[in-house]
């Protein structure tokens, strides 16, 4: 919907500068009627282009051929596609086995996030879905549940979870017989539970529950969005193939507004005193993202002329209120978004995503989300260090 209106938009204003020899009623039609032309063009289900060119917009063509021209020869990318299904080309992308392991680790995430949303807003999880939106294969998962969480958050939820469905659907398309199968995945209150223990370094009293209040569901949401984007954004960096790069970049380009989504409300909140705790919401964030630093185990050696040399964690991670020095350009005390000095995204390796996915920072040793270990080669490599 929004891309109608912005296309429509587009196309006023392009009309209004470039052909004003057009009437303004002739015009008015013309948009209506590529209004309708999309709208239907949505409704059978086609995808929607990702550019989209007037007819007679013939040099993008030109260069977009090209580009594609130019693309290494793994990577087909399939072509911009036209109008009616029976003119679509049916390239399947290739993508080098890399790539391929690369984006079997991201469907690992998808799932996990669309089992947790899904179930803790509608109170069902993909099987629902199953043969209708997706194709799932493997273990449901346990302890899913709907939370009571009132009806924003629970908006949220619905939408980050339907995107990830989608997600598994483009993935899975993509990777064809190569994508993974859903993977076992532990969403229970007892797994989320001796996560918040963990990162308060003591047994929280009563133990924490996602699935209870908005704020204890979005706290637990705080976990997930954010640590597959600094993944998808490392993933990204060192795609080989062009087809990829374009998928992740796209992913990530959700995965950041989800957690941007998912951080506001929590800095709203900041001082909120969470139910059954005495600790803020604000509070909560830091703690929590302590946690994803100590798991990452990524330290660096900093040299102080009065203390010497010693090793501080390389900062990924940050909760909503940060001391000054952390802030974009040192100037606020609030970080709604996790960047770095430049504003730029920061990147966590596989290795790292999965240390903090299985809670264990060693990806070796499965746990937490996972307890049998994320699904495809990346995840079985450092597994099999350990059988
Ligand atoms: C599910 O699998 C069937 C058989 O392979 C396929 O025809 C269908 O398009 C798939 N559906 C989705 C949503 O991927
Ligand atoms: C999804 O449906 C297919 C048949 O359409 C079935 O083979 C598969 O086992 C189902 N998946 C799950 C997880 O139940
Ligand atoms: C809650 O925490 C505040 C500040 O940490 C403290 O001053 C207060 O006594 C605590 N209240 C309870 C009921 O524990
Ligand atoms: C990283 O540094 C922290 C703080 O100095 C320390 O507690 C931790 O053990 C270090 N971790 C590793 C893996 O070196
Ligand atoms: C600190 O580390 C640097 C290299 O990282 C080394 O050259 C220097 O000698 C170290 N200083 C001390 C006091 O250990
Ligand atoms: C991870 O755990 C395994 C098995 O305990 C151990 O051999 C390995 O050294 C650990 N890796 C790291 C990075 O600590």
């Amino acid at each position: 919907m929004a891309r109608i209106i912005l296309t429509l938009s587009a196309l006023i204003l392009f009309s209004t500068l470039l052909l004003p020899s057009i009437t303004i009623a002739e015009e008015q039609k013309e948009n209506t009627d590529e209004a309708v032309a999309i709208a239907k063009e949505v409704e059978e289900g086609l995808e929607t282009p990702f550019h989209y060119d007037s007819e007679d917009d013939t040099d993008t063509e030109t260069e977009f051929e090209e580009k594609l021209e130019s693309n290494p020869p793994h990577c087909k990318c399939p072509k911009r596609h036209h109008k009616h299904k029976k003119h679509r080309p049916h390239v399947r992308p290739e993508f080098s086995n890399r790539d391929v392991d690369e984006l079997n680790l991201i469907l690992n995430s998808e799932y996990l996030e669309a089992e947790f949303f899904l179930h803790g807003s509608y109170g069902f999880g993909l099987d629902k879905f199953n043969g209708t939106s997706v194709n799932v294969t493997g273990p449901k998962p346990i302890g899913a549940q709907k939370a009571h969480t009132g009806r924003f958050i629970e908006h949220l939820a619905k939408e980050f979870g339907l995107q990830s469905m989608g997600h598994i659907r483009e993935l899975s398309k993509k990777l064809g017989e190569k994508a993974i199968s859903r993977p076992e995945i532990d969403i229970s209150r007892k797994a989320w539970g001796g996560l918040f223990n963990e990162a308060f370094g003591t047994k929280l009293k009563p133990a924490f529950d996602p699935y209870t209040t908005g704020n204890h569901f979005l706290l637990a949401a705080y976990m997930l969005p954010y640590v597959s984007y600094t993944g998808y954004v490392a993933l990204g960096m060192h795609a080989e193939g062009s087809c990829a790069r374009d998928l992740v970049a796209r992913l990530a380009g959700v995965k950041g507004a989800e957690d941007a989504s998912i951080r506001t409300v929590l800095y709203q909140r900041r001082r909120q005193v969470v139910e059954r705790y005495n600790i803020t919401v604000g509070e909560f964030t830091s703690v929590l993202s302590a946690l994803r630093e100590k798991l990452d185990r990524d330290n660096q050696t900093v040299t102080d002329p009065k203390k010497g040399n010693f090793t501080l964690p390389v900062t990924i991670d940050e909760g909503v209120l940060v001391p000054g020095t952390d802030t974009p350009e040192e100037l606020l005390t609030g970080n709604i978004i996790s960047v770095n000095e430049n504003s730029l995204s920061v990147g966590r390796s596989p290795e790292q995503l999965l240390q903090v996915w299985y809670g264990t920072g060693n990806a070796s040793i499965p746990g937490l989300f996972f307890p049998k270990g994320a699904n495809g080669k990346i995840a079985a490599k450092y597994l099999s260090a350990l059988r």
